[in-house]
């Protein structure tokens, strides 16, 4: 049989089929047709039906099909041949094609019909951008016959020949952070946990004299309520994970301060203990880690008389402590604001800020047991926040300034040197986060935009990338559940916003 042949009797089978089919889901052979399982009708476009067996398709039309217009084909990214026969095609519109990324034959009956298309790029009319990267890609891989392409731009691409252009996959991809969630809460922190297959995020919020616990609902895609720890002007609201035990943390401006643990039988959390604040009169941030396969958190304390304090979980039932108790006092008459727990070199490491003088970092001696004070980070005063972030190996820390720049430093020659400000004013965090191997800061506003600011591995700094709105953020917290990543913001005026980001294929 020949080709023709072939194909004459394909279109005939095909017109039969295609009159009572709608799309590929709804498939249903109508009566008086044979149906194979390999013809698989895609997509019925007006008066014009294409015929696919497995990727290779054929562009039939019924009556009397002259233009093919915009997006023709959408719907069929993975069409990998394209046979466009006996068609009277006079007019193909200029984003036809567009979408079709797997693109590795077209043909066309009409000698004339890709090439029209194709004379406008030769018209210079061709830009070299991500719209048309699936064309980039067809012209540098088709076997036809097709004179120089030149880039009409942009910029410093205009005049380069298409054939010199390296088009690196990936190239087009870009992410962007759009609203996923708001929630009604003000809030001054949120720290998320896992627990088994799900994730909770536990916020400290003041205003309704409460630390709420909320659950990711994997079928809503949301969060939602799940506990509500009642207290007093409740500051600091941050879980442990010890022995298969949900504690939380719960920190307070009056009435003291206290460990919930979660009740399977009751399915609340539960009071497990009051801590000892001796020497703490105003907590402003909890920060939680092991050392030695030890438990221990740190109490920041932002008052002028009181004292950071570091607690240490102990387990002695004959002693009856079961517990967090109080183990060292650190950094006396300071106005603290925030610890961050680093290690170094086998070495672990204690940084803590204050609004009255410059940060300073204490390390853990071994031998003693204790942290002992270590140096004093120069040059950054009156910082609210400090956090700690790795990219490519080497150690940063996001340091916040409310008044002035924000700054970054990285550890160089034992010691942290700054890499780059960030105009910051009115921020109480700068938090760094990483998603699918990009490296991102939020920086938060109380008088503007937050923005997020995204490495660029070139420079080996950060450039701003996309602003998001949230009242008075007080914290950013990164969440990847169900595959998609998300970054929770507490609001201290306004709502509790969840933001999700999401990749974006410049090139369709
Ligand atoms: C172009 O032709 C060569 C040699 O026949 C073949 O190996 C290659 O796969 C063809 N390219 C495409 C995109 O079909
Ligand atoms: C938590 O409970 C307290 C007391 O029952 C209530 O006043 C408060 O509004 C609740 N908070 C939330 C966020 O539901
Ligand atoms: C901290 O509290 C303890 C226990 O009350 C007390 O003995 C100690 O003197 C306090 N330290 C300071 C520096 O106030
Ligand atoms: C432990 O605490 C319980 C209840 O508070 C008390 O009855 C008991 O005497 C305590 N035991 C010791 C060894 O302190
Ligand atoms: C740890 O403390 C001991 C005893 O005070 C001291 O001899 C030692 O030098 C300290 N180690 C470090 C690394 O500072």
């Amino acid at each position: 049989m020949t080709s023709t042949r072939q194909w004459l009797l394909a279109s005939v089978a095909l017109l039969c089929v295609c009159g009572a089919v709608e799309s590929k889901r709804n498939f249903k052979c109508p009566s008086g047709c044979s149906c194979t399982k390999e013809s698989i009708i895609s997509k019925i476009l007006t008066e014009v039906f294409i015929y696919c067996v497995f990727f290779r398709c054929r562009l039939l039309n019924a009556n009397s099909l002259t233009t093919i217009k915009d997006d023709a084909f959408s719907g069929l990214p993975h069409l990998e041949y394209l046979f466009i026969e006996g068609n009277k095609i006079e007019m193909i519109t200029k984003n036809a094609f567009r979408g079709l990324r797997d693109l590795t034959h077209l043909k066309c009956a009409q000698p004339d019909c890709i090439m029209s298309y194709i004379r406008d790029l030769r018209g210079n009319s061709f830009q070299c951008i991500c719209d048309n990267k699936w064309l980039m890609m067809w012209l540098k891989n088709t076997n036809a016959t097709v004179s120089d392409v030149f880039c009409a731009g942009p910029g410093d691409m205009k005049g380069k020949r298409l054939n010199d252009l390296p088009i690196p996959p990936g190239e087009c991809i870009s992410t962007d952070f759009v609203r996923h969630q708001s929630i009604s809460i003000q809030s001054m922190s949120a720290d998320i946990f896992a627990f088994k297959e799900d994730i909770y995020v536990a916020m400290a919020a003041p205003d309704s004299n409460s630390c709420v616990v909320m659950e990711w609902d994997h079928i809503e895609m949301n969060f939602r309520k799940f506990d509500n720890i009642t207290g007093k002007s409740v500051v600091g609201c941050k879980s442990v994970l010890i022995d298969d035990h949900i504690l939380i943390i719960v920190t307070q401006l009056f009435g003291g301060s206290h460990i919930y643990k979660f009740d399977n039988r009751q399915n609340k959390f539960t009071k497990f203990q009051t801590i000892e604040v001796f020497n703490i009169s105003k907590p402003n941030d909890i920060e939680v880690f092991q050392m030695d396969r030890e438990w221990y958190f740190v109490i920041v304390d932002s008052s002028k008389a009181g004292l950071s304090t570091l607690y240490k979980w102990s387990d002695q039932p004959d002693r009856n402590e079961t517990g967090f108790y109080s183990y060292q006092f650190l950094h006396e008459w300071f106005r603290d604001t925030d610890a961050e727990f680093v290690e170094l070199d086998g070495k672990s490491y204690l940084i803590l800020t204050s609004r009255s003088q410059s940060p300073v970092i204490y390390l853990w001696n071994k031998s003693t047991l204790k942290f002992i004070f270590h140096g004093e980070i120069p040059h950054v005063d009156d910082v609210v926040a400090v956090k700690a972030f790795r990219v490519e190996g080497e150690l940063y820390l996001a340091m916040t300034c409310y008044i002035g720049d924000s700054k970054i430093l990285k550890w160089t020659n034992k010691q942290f040197t700054e890499v780059q400000a960030l105009p910051s004013r009115g921020a109480m965090i700068l938090q760094p986060f990483t998603f699918t191997d990009k490296h991102y800061l939020a920086l938060g506003s109380d008088y503007s935009f937050s923005q997020i600011y995204l490495w660029d591995v070139e420079t080996k700094t950060f450039h701003k990338f996309k602003d998001i709105y949230v009242q008075s953020p007080r914290s950013f917290t990164a969440v990847t559940t169900d595959r998609r990543n998300f970054i929770f913001s507490s609001s201290f005026k306004g709502k509790s916003m969840v933001f999700e980001n999401i990749i974006v294929d410049l090139s369709l």
